[in-house]
């Protein structure tokens, strides 16, 4: 089970501070994998406030080649090397902003994993998709052109377009119905397994209705993990609903 904390362009020095004094404060589980997502150059700054607690560090993008003349780009290898785990790789919002293609979302993966990254490849339609009813074939599109041929270990979020920001969340079946079919795909048109984990509106109130389905492996939170005291309540119902405790309870 992963939780996971897009931070988007938001939070500086100051409120990283706040936040991580927070997390100190906090017991964490070690069968709970938790994963930090902060603008990529606070990092390393958060990586050094943070560095006594099992909680992981991610970046939001990278590039599909490791070193040149590519003025503002990320390196997958210069990721890794500050210490970052996993690699959020076509989020909706940099598809829409950055016109990131398919094809382009695949070779960034493929460099990640090079790199020894866990990606975490974003998927997700619109509301029109999802109202004229093409969502399904929507996502198995996407999947099968962003996802490369070979891998071991890369996540799937499922991040409906409506969803993101908005308070609106797919219905539980909605949810079970979508990452069954990301499964599906996965199994037989690359006959490997992936997990998927849901984002898109998670927030403290509906987090255990989503976990709930049985197919969803973890959450992808962007607003509700901007404060700690929501980011916490989200990680304390996963452990809740894993059943896991702690060693003085
Ligand atoms: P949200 O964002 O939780 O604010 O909807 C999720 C995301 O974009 O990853």
């Amino acid at each position: 089970m992963l939780i996971a904390a897009n931070w988007k362009m938001n939070l500086g020095k100051f409120e990283i501070d706040q936040f991580s004094n927070f997390l100190q404060s906090n017991e964490f589980h070690d069968k709970l994998d938790v994963c930090i997502f902060p603008p990529s150059v606070y990092i390393n700054y958060l990586n050094t406030r943070i560095e006594c607690l099992p909680i992981s560090i991610g970046a939001q993008n990278c590039y599909h080649e490791f070193s040149g003349a590519f003025t503002g780009e990320v390196s997958p290898t210069s990721l890794k090397d500050i210490g970052c785990k996993y690699v959020l790789v076509g989020h909706s919002e940099r598809r829409i902003n950055n016109n990131e293609s398919n094809l382009y979302v695949q070779k960034c993966t493929s460099a990640a994993i090079k790199s020894d990254l866990i990606p975490i490849i974003c998927v997700g339609e619109t509301l029109k998709d999802r109202e004229s009813g093409t969502a399904l074939d929507f996502i198995e599109k996407q999947l099968i052109e962003s996802v490369p041929s070979s891998f071991e270990n890369i996540f799937v979020a499922y991040e409906p377009i409506w969803s993101i920001g908005t308070g609106k969340i797919p219905s539980s079946s909605e949810i079970k119905e979508m990452h069954k079919h990301i499964k599906q795909v996965i199994s037989s048109k690359f006959n490997n397994s992936i997990k998927v984990i849901y984002g898109g509106s998670v927030n403290p109130s509906n987090v255990s209705d989503i976990l709930n389905v049985n197919e969803v492996d973890g959450v992808l939170i962007g607003g509700a993990s901007l404060n700690p005291k929501d980011f916490l309540a989200i990680y304390h119902s996963t452990v809740k609903h894993l059943n896991l405790y702690f060693s003085n309870n």
